[in-house]
Formats: C-alpha cells, sequence, structure tokens
C-alpha cells in the first residue's frame, strides 16, 4: 500500500465534498474555490466521460438536476455541456458558471488541495474513465496529491492497474454494495464508508488492515466531533468552514 502520511500529517482532513458546496453549486469552480478560501485541506469531486471523451465533473449521470439543461451527460458532446448554465439553479449570483473539465479543476486547485476523485461507473465494462483519469493525473503531476475513489470495485481495480501509483479508496454504504469481494483481493489505502457506519470496532478493523477511513458527508457539529473522537482521517463535508470550527478544540 502506499504511503499517504504526507498528505495526512497527523490531521483529521476536513475535504469539501463537490467542493463547498452549502455555498455554491456542487461540482463548479467557484464551488472548489471557496473550499480553499475556507481553508479546506482537500475537495471531493465526481467525475464521467463526455461523448467525446473529456472528463467532465459532475455529479448526477444526467445534466437535469443542476443545470438549465435536460440528458444524459455521456450523450452530449463538451462543447454541449459548456453550453448549460450550472450555477442560476443553485442561485442567480452564479449564473453563467459552467460544468468544469477534471483538467479545470486541477489546474484551479490542484497542488494546492488534496483531490478526492470520485469516479462514477455504475458498469461492470469500462468506457475508459479510469484511463482518462490516469492519463488527466499523471498529465498535472498530482499522484502524491490525490485519491480516487468509486463505489465500484471494478473501477478501482481497472484504475489500480493502469497508475499503481496513485491511492484509492473504496466507498461504501451498508445499502449499496457491488461486488465487495474485489475489494478482499485488491490492496487499496482507504475506505470511505457513511458517517452512520463507523463506531470504535470499525476503526480497529480499518486499522488492522492499514486503510486510512475518509467519511462522507458529514455536516453535524456533533457527529464530526464524535468521529473526530474515534480518529477517523477525514471528514468530507458540504461545510469545511463549519467543520474547521468544530474541530479546533
Ligand atoms: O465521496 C463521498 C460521496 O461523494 C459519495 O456519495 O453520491 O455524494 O457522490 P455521492
Ligand atoms: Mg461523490
Amino acid at each position: 500500500m502506499l504511503p499517504l502520511e504526507n498528505i495526512y500529517q497527523g490531521r483529521t482532513l476536513v475535504i469539501g465534498h463537490r467542493g463547498a458546496s452549502a455555498y455554491a453549486p456542487m461540482n463548479t469552480l467557484p464551488a472548489f474555490e471557496l473550499a480553499l478560501q475556507q481553508g479546506a485541506h482537500g475537495i471531493e469531486l465526481d467525475t464521467h466521460l463526455s461523448k467525446d471523451g473529456h472528463l467532465i465533473v459532475l455529479h448526477d449521470f444526467t445534466v437535469d438536476h443542476t443545470t438549465d439543461g435536460s440528458g444524459a451527460a455521456k450523450n452530449m458532446t463538451l462543447a454541449e455541456l459548456k453550453a448549460l448554465d450550472a450555477g442560476s439553479k443553485f442561485g442567480a449570483q452564479f449564473a453563467g458558471t459552467r460544468i468544469p473539465t477534471l483538467d479545470e479543476v486541477f489546474e484551479s486547485v490542484g497542488g494546492k488541495l488534496f483531490i478526492n476523485v470520485e469516479i462514477k461507473s455504475e458498469s461492470t465494462e469500462t468506457d475508459g474513465v479510469e484511463q482518462a483519469v490516469a492519463e488527466c493525473i499523471a498529465r498535472h503531476h498530482l499522484m502524491t496529491s490525490v485519491i480516487v475513489s468509486s463505489f465500484n470495485p471494478l473501477a478501482l481495480q481497472r484504475f489500480r492497474s493502469i497508475l499503481p501509483t496513485v491511492a484509492i479508496g473504496y466507498l461504501y454504504h451498508p445499502q449499496w454494495t457491488f461486488a465487495p469481494e474485489v475489494m478482499d483481493a485488491l490492496p487499496h489505502e482507504a475506505r470511505h464508508p457513511h458517517h452512520s457506519m463507523i463506531d470504535a470496532a470499525y476503526m480497529e478493523q480499518a486499522r488492522a488492515h492499514g486503510w486510512r477511513v475518509n467519511t462522507w458527508t458529514v455536516n453535524d457539529v456533533d457527529e464530526a466531533r464524535r468521529l473526530h473522537g474515534l480518529g477517523v482521517d477525514a471528514i468530507i463535508t458540504d461545510q469545511p468552514d463549519v467543520m474547521i470550527e468544530a474541530l479546533k478544540n
């Protein structure tokens, strides 16, 4: 397993979930830049491939929820996706905000923040997203400041075989497990459990395996303090400012 001490440095990291998404449109440059301004140690983002093979940063498989468009992102070209307004639904002051590419996010905050790239993939077959993510990370020389996570163990397996120098984290929730046995045979640096799964026994087991524990999505101060007390490695939150303050003492 890859050493991650340079990233964690003995701290509980505060990571902006889709950026500082309580205050700016999720998965956009304003949300990521705000997380940086608030003092977050890192950001989490979600990525998919466009129809013409560009990595875009978007949570859902469709553009309907966060933009003024509709339809599946994988059926749209980057130019079509870039024509959409990804800010107005969140607030008029964000009108004209665009869906960013992963390249644009790396250019904006890469090297300044730890970046958790979540690969959105529900398929047993690859669409090429793992190769594209690996090439993008390598192109920006961010191998030691990125962790790639996914709910899809097959995507993690594919990614690891392409770029083994980048840490991977297994995302899971009690109700959403997909081929968990793949992870038994795949060394991985981190687990990304839903916060409700974590107690002292969970942490003990994680430590025995050498896994970092990066948990989501924590917006409640008392819950953050509970998790901090149990020794989690990172808290993924929509409100980095609130969590930074909560973990100060
Ligand atoms: O990576 C943590 C979290 O983002 C996983 O769930 O649906 O917000 O991508 P989701
Ligand atoms: Mg995510």
